[in-house]
């Protein structure tokens, strides 16, 4: 991607269903031998890989600009295609719905990846408590189970995709399946919202949340929440660029972490039922700020916000709480002149009050966008390698950085 920043980013942009809500709703769809119609799904490389691993388990696959139909045309085999969970990490949600279904399930470790090792075992602990005997061979993970039975499970860490898992197993388990510590993340209050559409019962309570599982599940119709994600990360380009940006279609509330920090470093923000706005008159000023599990700051939104920092007045501080080594872009945001060094889990950072293009590399998604938006602030032409990752997790992103006035162009690699 060829970016010649220093261009002020104005305009609205609307925000695309999200890709973390997006594929567990997939893998909701084994659960049931019914249709289940999911509406607002962004096209997305991994919404792709999702696509080919349920089509490898059975379903059907039928398109309508972004409403999304899964069929049964076999019920799904016990076993997981390899390529697909090896290449996504969250496919290895099919594992709960295989094994609420089959009985048995033989599904990829999923492995480690740039952003920390990223292990399973909170996922495999609680679908053991839910009587499964699972044995990890060869890089494989085997269970089986004749009928999961509801119990209660306790989560050292309110892991997303650990809950998720729960929350997929626990609708076909018999009687209720209590997740204490589960996360909060609006993705995954969006699963279990599906799940209940699908006849299973969920219930939230304050430390914890109910599953009382059903012996089959119908199919339904649900529209997939808005990428929070995503619209932080627009806001964090017109921010950057010192212009204002709207984003549209949006629940503000699933932002407000973000927005919290975006009024502490001086940015002016509006909001109204659906849609933000955010505006910088000058530089913003360093903040200080966690990740954590939501409400907390999300880790996702952690290597943008870095970029917004990297130019802001003064000093800052960010400490990465969810991943173990979550900050791949340091090194690249360095070659851009940007003066931080991290300390342990907190990075440090001295803004500066310009960054110089260069010629980067994406490491992983997230690390990708914040690169995108240190080169829009970058005077002069940037070029960044690994856009591949970028098409994972951001729909149309240079059509969508094109009509807020950024001069970006997608080239093949012999022709930049
Ligand atoms: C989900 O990953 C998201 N992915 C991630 O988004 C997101 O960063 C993350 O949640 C946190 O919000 C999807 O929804 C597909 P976790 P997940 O389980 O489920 C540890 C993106 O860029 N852990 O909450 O993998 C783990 O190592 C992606 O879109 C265990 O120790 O996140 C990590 O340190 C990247 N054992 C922490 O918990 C386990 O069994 C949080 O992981 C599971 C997790």
């Amino acid at each position: 991607m060829v970016i010649t920043g220093g261009r002020t980013l104005r305009g609205r942009v609307r925000a695309a269903g999200a890709k973390n809500a997006a594929l567990p709703a997939i893998f909701a769809s084994l659960l049931t031998s019914e249709p289940v119609v999911l509406l607002r799904v962004p096209r997305l490389r991994d919404v792709q890989t999702a696509l080919e691993l349920v089509q490898a388990l059975g379903k059907e696959v039928y398109w309508q600009g972004e409403e999304l139909e899964l069929r049964e045309g076999a019920p799904p085999p016990p076993v997981a295609p390899e390529a697909p969970v090896r290449r996504m990490r969250a496919s290895f949600l099919v594992l709960g719905p295989l094994l609420a279904r089959r009985g048995q399930a033989r599904v990829p470790h999923p492995g480690g990846c740039a952003i920390g090792p990223r292990p399973v075992d909170l996922h495999l602990k609680g679908l053991a408590a839910l009587g499964a005997d699972i044995q990890a061979r060869q890089g494989w993970v085997e269970a089986r189970a004749t009928g999961l039975v509801g119990r209660t499970v306790y989560l050292d860490f309110p892991s997303v995709g650990a809950t998720e898992q729960l929350l997929l197993a626990g609708a076909l388990a018999r009687g209720e399946t209590v997740i204490l510590n589960p996360a909060r993340e609006p993705e995954v209050v969006g699963l279990g919202r599906l799940l209940s559409a699908m006849g299973a019962e969920v219930t939230w309570g304050e430390d914890r949340v109910v599953i009382r599982g059903r012996k089959e599940l119908a199919g339904t119709r649900w529209q997939v929440i808005p990428d929070r994600i995503e619209a932080g990360t627009y806001l964090l380009a017109g921010a950057i660029t010192g212009g204002r940006v709207r984003v549209e279609g949006v629940v503000p509330r699933h932002l407000a972490a973000l927005l919290v920090k975006f009024e502490q470093a001086g940015l002016e923000v509006q909001q109204g039922e659906d849609w933000v706005e955010v505006a910088a008159c000058g530089r913003a000023r360093g903040v200080h700020l966690e990740t954590g599990p939501y409400p907390g700051f999300p880790t996702d939104l952690q290597p943008p916000m870095v970029s917004l920092l990297a130019v802001a007045e003064g000093e800052s501080s960010v400490t990465e709480r969810v991943f173990a080594s979550r900050f791949g872009h340091v090194g690249e945001l360095l070659r851009m002149g940007a003066r931080m060094r991290l300390q342990g889990a907190t990075l440090l950072i001295n803004g500066v009050e310009e960054l110089t293009p260069a010629r980067v590399r994406a490491p992983d998604i997230r690390a990708g966008a914040a690169l995108v938006l240190a080169a829009l602030a970058a005077r002069g032409t940037s070029k960044l390698e690994g856009t591949d990752h970028l098409a994972r997790g951001y729909q149309g992103l240079p059509q969508k950085l094109q009509a807020l006035g950024a001069e970006v162009e997608l080239c093949r690699m012999d022709s930049c």
